[in-house]
């Protein structure tokens, strides 16, 4: 039985008051014991909110590939792993398009994450172009066999995929449940590929982009979206309460 995960992307949004308010008032509503639920938040807020969570676990939204050095505004796997942090999200488009990440550099972070006790979520998807030539399956299996196809299996373990399509990250504009289960399962294919057919049943694939409360469940029911990874629904406590429960 595949592990059923909701979580949030804060991105470079809210500060550590906002966290902890967030997390205790979440919290103190009935959790389903079911549901994995992880918050990525920002840097200044890992301590504070790892400290009161409870049920939540907490991630980073990126690391370093190295261990530590004259890296100024970096921040290491280790540092991560200090503050209490049990993930990091590992490959974001937004890493991507501004920061220049390559499968190869976030492959060494992954290496890094590992190393230091972090669990990884993993992100992929395509750009609006790609999809609209018909070769976003392709794509997308060249960023997994770029990076944590290369992994061994019980390092892949470790690795939670999010397949997010950058066309539908802050656009409004949803892969539909059909869109979403089609690469989902291409993505499984590509896993059983490369390492066998339990790896790829175990592996959590999550969706993300405009996932809110009025579609999760659907886009949830497919048989091989295992969750989401949430932006702005994630930063208002009921509708990300709302998410949580539409598994
Ligand atoms: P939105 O849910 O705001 O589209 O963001 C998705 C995302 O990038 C999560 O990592």
């Amino acid at each position: 039985m595949r592990k059923k995960i909701a979580a949030g992307n804060w991105k470079m949004n809210t500060d550590p008051n906002f966290g902890e308010n967030f997390i205790k008032n979440l919290e103190n509503r009935p959790f389903p014991d079911d549901v994995l639920v992880i918050l990525g938040v920002p840097y200044v807020s890992l301590l504070s909110m790892s400290n009161t969570a409870k049920k939540v676990a907490i991630a980073g939204q990126n690391c370093h590939q190295e261990d530590k050095g004259a890296y100024t505004g970096e921040i290491s796997a280790s540092m991560l792993s200090s503050v209490g942090c049990g993930y990091v999200i590992l490959g974001h488009s937004e890493r991507r398009q501004y920061f220049n990440e390559t499968d190869d550099l976030i492959l060494s972070k992954i290496h890094k994450a590992f190393e230091n006790n972090l669990e990884v979520i993993y992100c992929c998807g395509e750009p609006l172009e790609v999809r609209e030539e018909g070769s976003h399956e392709a794509y997308v299996g060249k960023q997994l066999e770029d990076s944590i196809c290369k992994l061994d299996k019980d390092q892949l373990s470790k690795v939670v995929i999010a397949y997010e399509p950058i066309w539908a990250i802050g656009t409004g504009k949803t892969a539909s449940p059909e869109q979403a289960q089609s690469m989902h399962a291409n993505i499984r294919k590509v896993i059983e590929n490369n390492f066998d057919r339990e790896c790829a049943e175990a592996i959590s694939i999550l969706y993300g982009g405009s996932v809110k409360p009025a579609n999760a469940k659907e886009i949830f029911s497919q048989p091989d979206v295992d969750g989401g990874l949430v932006g702005g629904a994630s930063l208002k406590e009921d509708s990300f309460y709302d998410i949580i429960q539409s598994f």
